[in-house]
């Protein structure tokens, strides 16, 4: 398969960056095809531009729009790491989605509704958050965790084969239990 690891982490000395070597590791051991998008690291600009947002309605697709398309639509598989941000995907992930799933590649309207158009593509969610798990219980917010990208966007788009890892209370880990979680990471890799 080929995979795209979508990675949105500014440090990359980062626990998020440590999941991104082991999740890459467990593809490439698996013989998957792996391209890494390290959104930061390349100085990704988030912002859809007026210009940009003009030319898209014209039915055209701007030269900085379909260079993130191709690599989207080259890969069979997706993988996003990323903290949790405002109970949310960071900023700088929000615009990628915002400039590369557009109307016509990504999703499209007919007479019978919304039909996503990435239905053939495969993704794996791996979410770091800052609170603890019963925090999240506790102010019923579990789903909000995962929901804003698995539903809002993934689903929209047609990607139903979506799987989510959710790693709580990132800070207050022991090293044995972040030891375990990269392990399963690589796990998950192989096995993806
Ligand atoms: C701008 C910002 C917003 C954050 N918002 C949340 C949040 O809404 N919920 C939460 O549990 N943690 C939140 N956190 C904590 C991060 O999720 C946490 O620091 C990260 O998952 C730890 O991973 P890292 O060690 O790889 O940075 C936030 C952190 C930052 C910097």
């Amino acid at each position: 398969m080929k995979v795209l690891i979508v990675f949105t982490h500014p440090n990359p000395n980062s626990f998020n960056h440590a999941l991104l070597e082991s999740i890459a590791a467990g593809l490439e051991e698996s013989g998957h095809e792996v391209r890494i998008k390290d959104l930061y690291q390349e100085n990704f600009n988030p912002i859809l531009s007026a210009n940009d947002l003009t030319v898209l309605h014209t039915g055209k697709i701007p030269k900085n729009i379909a260079k993130e398309q191709e690599q989207l639509l080259w890969a069979d598989g997706l993988v996003f790491i990323y903290p949790l941000w405002w109970f949310d995907r960071p900023a700088m992930l929000k615009g990628w989605f915002d400039i590369v799933l557009t109307n016509g590649l990504a999703f499209e309207y007919s007479s019978e509704g919304v039909k996503g158009l990435l239905k053939h593509k495969k993704a794996l969610v791996i979410i770091t958050a800052g609170g603890s798990e019963d925090y999240f219980k506790d102010n019923d917010a579990l789903q909000l965790i995962h929901r804003p990208v698995t539903d809002g966007t993934l689903s929209f788009c047609g990607i139903k084969d979506v799987s989510h890892q959710i790693y709580y209370d990132i800070s207050n880990l022991s090293d044995n239990e972040r030891t375990a979680i990269l392990e399963k990471t690589k796990e998950t890799g192989i096995n993806f």
